[in-house]
C-alpha cells in the first residue's frame, strides 16, 4: 500500500474514503463523480440544516418557554457547570449526550414538519404504473407531493395542526415518538430518502444546544412576522433579525 493511499484510509472524512476507493473502481469513482458527489452534499445538507435553525430559532423566539426547556435539558444532559466556558462544553457534548436531548430532538422534528427545508418536490415517471390510492400515472408525468401544506394539514395532525408544539412528538415517557416518512415527509420516503437525515440531526442539535446554552434569543422587530421565500429550500425572507443575549 503506498503512502498516499494509508494517509487517505486513515482520514475519516467521505471524500478521503471515496478517493482510497478510485483504485479499485477507476471507471466510476472519476474525479468528476467526486466534484460531484461534494456539490451533491454541500448542496444537499448545507441550506437545508441552516435554514431549519433559522426558523427553530424564529419559532423559540415566538415560544420563550420553550428556550427555557431546552437550555435546561441541555444542561441536565452535559452536566455542565454553570461557569463553563464554551471550549470545555463543547467537550461535553457527544453522543451519549445528543441523545439525551429527546425535546431539542422533538422541537427541531416540529420545525421541519411546519417549515420543510423542501417544501415541494416532484418525481418523473419513468413508466407507466398505478399508484397506491389506485391513481393511474403514465410514463413521462410529472407527480408533486408537498411538504409544506402535509405538515399543516389537520387530517394528519389533528385540530391543532397549525400550533408549534414539540410534545407531539414525544411519547408519555419522554422517548421520541418516530412517525412514518410517508406522513412526515420533510426528509423524503422510501427508497431515495435522505442519505443525511441522521447526521442532520446530530449536526443541528450540536449547533443548538451550544447557542442556547451560551444565549437567549429575542426577535427584533421586523422580524416580528416573517414570511417564507419561495427557493428550492425553504428560506425566510429579509432574513431573521435576532438579539442575542448572554446567559
Ligand atoms: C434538515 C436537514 C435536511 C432535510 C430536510 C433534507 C431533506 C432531503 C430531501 C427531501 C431529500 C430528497 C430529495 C429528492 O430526491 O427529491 C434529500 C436527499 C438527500 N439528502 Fe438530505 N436533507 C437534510 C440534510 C441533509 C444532510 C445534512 C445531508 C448530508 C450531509 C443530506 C444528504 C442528502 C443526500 C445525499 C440526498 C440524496 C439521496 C438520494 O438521492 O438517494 N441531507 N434530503
Amino acid at each position: 500500500m503506498n503512502n498516499a493511499k494509508s494517509n487517505l484510509e486513515k482520514k475519516e472524512d467521505i471524500i478521503s474514503r471515496f478517493m482510497a476507493e478510485m483504485e479499485h473502481d477507476p471507471e466510476n469513482i472519476t474525479y468528476e463523480y467526486l466534484r460531484d458527489i461534494t456539490l451533491n452534499f454541500v448542496i444537499a445538507g448545507k441550506d437545508t440544516t441552516a435554514g431549519t435553525l433559522s426558523w427553530f430559532i424564529y419559532l423559540l423566539c415566538k415560544h420563550p418557554y420553550m428556550q427555557e426547556e431546552i437550555f435546561q435539558e441541555v444542561k441536565e444532559a452535559t452536566r455542565a457547570g454553570q461557569d463553563i466556558c464554551i471550549n470545555e462544553f463543547v467537550k461535553k457534548i457527544t453522543i451519549e449526550s445528543l441523545d439525551k436531548m429527546k425535546y431539542l430532538h422533538a422541537a427541531l422534528s416540529e420545525t421541519l414538519r411546519l417549515y420543510p427545508s423542501v417544501p415541494l418536490n416532484s418525481k418523473s415517471c419513468f413508466s407507466d404504473d398505478t399508484l397506491p390510492d389506485g391513481f393511474n400515472v403514465n410514463r413521462g408525468d410529472v407527480v408533486f407531493y408537498m411538504p409544506y401544506p402535509m405538515g399543516r394539514m389537520e387530517i394528519l395532525w389533528g385540530d391543532d395542526a397549525e400550533n408549534f408544539q414539540p410534545e407531539r412528538w414525544l411519547d408519555d415517557d419522554g422517548s421520541v415518538r418516530n412517525e412514518s416518512p410517508f406522513k412526515f415527509t420533510a426528509f423524503q420516503a422510501g427508497p431515495r430518502i435522505c442519505l443525511g437525515k441522521d447526521f442532520a440531526y446530530t449536526q443541528m442539535k450540536i449547533f443548538a444546544a451550544v447557542l442556547l446554552h451560551f444565549f437567549k434569543f429575542k426577535l427584533c422587530s421586523k422580524s416580528n412576522d416573517v414570511h417564507y421565500k419561495t427557493m428550492l429550500t425553504l428560506h425566510i425572507d429579509q432574513g431573521l433579525y435576532v438579539l442575542a443575549y448572554l446567559r
